[in-house]
């Protein structure tokens, strides 16, 4: 994990010349391994990421396969690879394969692990102020419904969660702390360490949403020290569309009901008993997109090989890069705070609006987004900010793809 993480003069700037033609190679090849590289600059990883061939391949033989021999005879003759899925998930995170539980998306994962924790009356959720809608909406509605509190941690100063105000909040009646680690809507990374360390210090359980980290920086859970972890295959992971994953601590959780079961996370042992899967399995479902899980797989072995380390070194090389581009650009502001960054970048216009500058950089097969008020409510409301453009880099990403972006967007804010 890079120590420095200031903005050097240019992206490798600190390499000596063998190092960087090597990088070279290393970029030319997972570029080659990435049809969307030919046809888009792609710097839209935070929303849905190009997927490697390998993973598209996985997902399409399946695909195939299911249409030649049936569905369920296809996953039958994928058994052993499919059983090997969470593994590779388990090896991302330092977890154990029984640990893992894959479901759809990233939401469902957290739904799972948030509903199945028995709040009453007064048990309070401490949160952060950057924390992803549909978590804050999952608050609401139990505060609603079950009369809990919602306690949400300020940042330090440098936009972080504020570790000794969260140290302070934390009391008796304090039930779960659910944070986000990398926000949706800037390129800060939370102090997820930091935040486990006091989690367990005060035995309150510690629900960490990973849907952006995962895939673009090494993640450790028992390092972290979190209880569950959310996240989603299509980002950072480089993963197909609908498909995720919880995390879930095989002692810490053991006692956790899924708020709801069906014939796979239970058996029906008699008329009116059933058995709980004692493994992560517990919150999963039946049905799934077979094919997506088997391309998750190969996505999570994918980064695996590359290696957290070098993916996330080359990330913040790019990520840094364009940020101190993009503040030359007359006019731009760059968003993004907070002591370790990552490959989210966002930004605005004193003029143009986010949503016209994604548009313009569309019509020229750049993909950026725009994060908007009603995805980090509190955080842009604290800044007084309503959307900003979010450029997000990959390790396939290239330095003159950076000056691609920077050029377009000079010429679509009229800047000199
Ligand atoms: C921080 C964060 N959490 C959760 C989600 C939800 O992920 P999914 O759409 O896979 O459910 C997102 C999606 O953008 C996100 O950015």
């Amino acid at each position: 994990m890079p120590a420095d993480i200031g903005i050097p003069a240019s992206p490798f700037a600190a390499y000596p010349q063998l190092v960087i033609t090597e990088l070279d190679s290393r970029v030319a090849e997972w570029r080659a391994d990435t049809e969307g590289c030919a046809n888009v600059v792609h710097f839209n990883n935070a929303g849905s990421s190009l997927p490697p061939r390998q993973v598209l391949d996985a997902v399409i033989d399946h695909l195939r396969l299911e249409a030649r021999i049936g569905g369920y005879e296809a996953a039958g003759q994928a058994a052993s690879s499919l059983a090997e899925v969470p593994a590779s998930i388990a090896a991302l995170i330092n977890a154990d394969r029984s640990e893992i539980a894959l479901v759809e998306n990233a939401t469902r994962a957290w739904d799972m692990a948030f509903y199945s924790i028995p709040f009453v009356p007064g048990d309070r959720i401490i949160t952060g102020v950057a924390e992803y809608a549909s978590n804050y909406l999952a608050f609401l509605q139990l505060r609603a419904q079950r009369g809990v509190e919602i306690v949400v941690c300020p940042d330090d100063s440098t936009g972080q969660i504020d570790v000794d105000a969260l140290e302070r909040l934390c009391d008796r009646s304090t039930r779960l702390i659910a944070i986000t680690h990398v926000p949706t809507n800037g390129g800060l990374v939370n102090p997820a360490v930091e935040i486990g360390r006091i989690a367990r210090a005060h035995e309150i359980l510690f629900l960490l949403d990973a849907c952006q980290s995962v895939g673009q920086l090494p993640i450790d859970v028992e390092a972290i020290g979190c209880d569950f972890l959310s996240a989603t295959g299509r980002k950072f992971l480089r993963g197909p569309r609908g498909t995720g994953f919880l995390y879930a601590n095989r002692t810490t959780t053991a006692g956790l009901h899924p708020p709801f079961i069906d014939l796979h996370a239970a058996t029906w042992t008699g008329r009116d008993e059933y058995h709980l899967a004692t493994d992560a399995t517990r919150f999963e479902n039946w049905e799934s997109f077979v094919a997506g899980r088997l391309g998750l797989g190969v996505a999570a072995e994918y980064a695996l090989a590359i290696g957290l380390d070098v993916i996330e070194e080359r990330i913040l090389q790019l990520s840094s890069c364009l940020r101190s581009e993009l503040a030359a650009v007359p006019g731009i502001t760059v968003r993004d705070k907070g002591v370790r960054q990552s490959g989210i970048v966002t930004f605005s216009h004193d003029r143009v609006a986010p949503a016209a500058i994604r548009d313009a950089l569309r019509l020229r097969s750049i993909n950026t987004s725009v994060s908007d008020r009603a995805s980090t409510r509190l955080d842009f409301d604290g800044r007084g900010i309503q959307d900003v453009v979010r450029a997000s880099v990959h390790y396939f990403n290239t330095e003159d793809e950076v000056a691609t972006l920077i050029a377009a967007i000079r010429e679509i804010v009229g800047a000199p």
